[in-house]
């Protein structure tokens, strides 16, 4: 093979997945069909409270196999909860796990997974394709629209030894099937409704504007991002409309299907600094950034951007150069307002002291690498200062 072509190349890698409304009832069977007995229930008390959980045990117990449920874990789920996870799995004697939530459950299965294969600690695997082994069966039910954990090989886990988002990135972390149910989302509230569908339309506009994008990365970002158009205000205005939800749902399958083989950019390195410093709601985080560094951003991913704003239906062909970056933009910043988005960071507690620290930490993150132009420390200081 002719090296000088070696970064031209484009892997596509994708769990599989169910699509549509009672795939959440497939769990007992897909758990059963790829060898589980005692399973490991991953999910959160939130999404216990709502129902989920219990009823993908019961699906379970109904494919006789044996459910354990582990729900101490939390938003932006740590290092520590990783490692309970772990013992209880190994106490339990599991030999599979199903994820039941939003993001927080499902890195957090993520990480179990990792462990019970693997061994050793989580923050031994932090980067990419540090995971040797194969994680036991991995199955997951969604219940959120926007993060997309359950189709990505990003597994985000606080290291609160050192307060930062470690990202575990591989194939590993793929679950070996997701079960999306546009249903499970009818219990998000408004407030994470409007984050998760705002980290929906990040992962799409990031994956695009990513120099590691593909042919096929943008078709599914583009997809995305014309479904949060179509559905997120609606969504958000008739919570039980299976349409909008259903909307929603896929836009962040597609979502993630693109970032999950583009990566990322700015607007991810800098929310995981926020989250890891400050323990703050990662979608929000991205709602507030995704406008300033996209005119940080402008002059190099412009093609990017324009690609998203026609797929948002957005008018720009009669406009100029500045003209399209100031439409592309003010869009952006009046779905922010519709969807009740319009805080900043220092709503957030964020003062200017906390702003050198975030910017080192958002430096070192993964998801930098691949932004379409390169920052440096001021440049990071500077957005921050923006946002606040
Ligand atoms: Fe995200």
């Amino acid at each position: 093979m002719d090296r000088s072509n070696a970064d031209q190349l484009r892997k596509f890698v994708a769990p599989e997945f169910v699509f549509g409304t009672g795939a959440r009832r497939l769990a007992g069977q897909y758990a059963r069909n790829l060898g589980g007995r005692r399973v490991l229930v991953v999910t959160d008390e939130g999404v216990g409270r709502a129902g989920w959980s219990q009823q993908v045990v019961e699906c379970l117990r109904e494919a006789d196999l044996t459910a354990f449920v582990f729900d101490r874990v939390s938003p932006n789920p740590k290092d520590h909860e990783v490692m309970a996870g772990v013992e209880v799995f190994k106490e339990e004697r599991c030999n599979a796990v199903v994820a039941v939530g939003g993001g927080s459950p499902m890195d957090c299965a993520k990480g179990i997974g990792i462990i019970s294969s693997n061994g050793g600690h989580i923050s031994d695997f932090e980067g990419v394709d540090q995971v040797e082994r194969a994680c036991p069966p991995l199955i997951f039910v969604p219940t959120t629209a926007g993060t997309s954990a359950d189709v990505s090989q990003f597994c985000i886990i606080t290291n609160t030894v050192a307060s930062y988002k470690m990202a575990i990135v591989s194939k590993a972390v793929v679950p070996d099937v997701s079960l999306v149910d546009p249903e499970t989302t009818t219990t998000m509230d408004r407030d994470l409704t409007a984050a998760a569908g705002m980290d929906a339309l990040t992962h799409a506009t990031e994956a695009l504007a990513s120099n590691a994008r593909s042919p096929i990365t943008d078709l599914h970002a583009l997809e995305a991002a014309h479904l949060v158009a179509q559905h997120l205000v609606g969504a958000l205005a008739r919570p039980q409309n299976m349409e909008h939800r259903a909307g929603m749902m896929q836009a962040s399958l597609q979502a993630g299907l693109a970032f999950s083989n583009a990566s990322l950019g700015a607007v991810h390195a800098m929310a995981h600094s926020l989250g890891g410093l400050k323990d703050l709601p990662h979608g929000l985080c991205n709602a507030i950034l995704l406008p300033h560094v996209m005119e940080y951003n402008f002059d190099e991913a412009r093609e990017a951007y324009i690609r998203l704003g026609q797929a948002m239906g957005i008018a720009l062909e009669d406009l100029d150069r500045e003209a399209q970056q100031s439409a592309i933009l003010s869009n952006i910043r009046r779905l922010q307002e519709s969807v009740g988005i319009n805080r900043s960071l220092r709503d957030l507690g964020i003062d200017p002291g906390d702003v050198p620290a975030l910017a080192a930490k958002a430096l070192q993150d993964a998801c930098i690498v691949t932004n379409p132009r390169r920052p440096v420390q001021s440049d990071l200081e500077a957005i921050y200062a923006k946002a606040a």
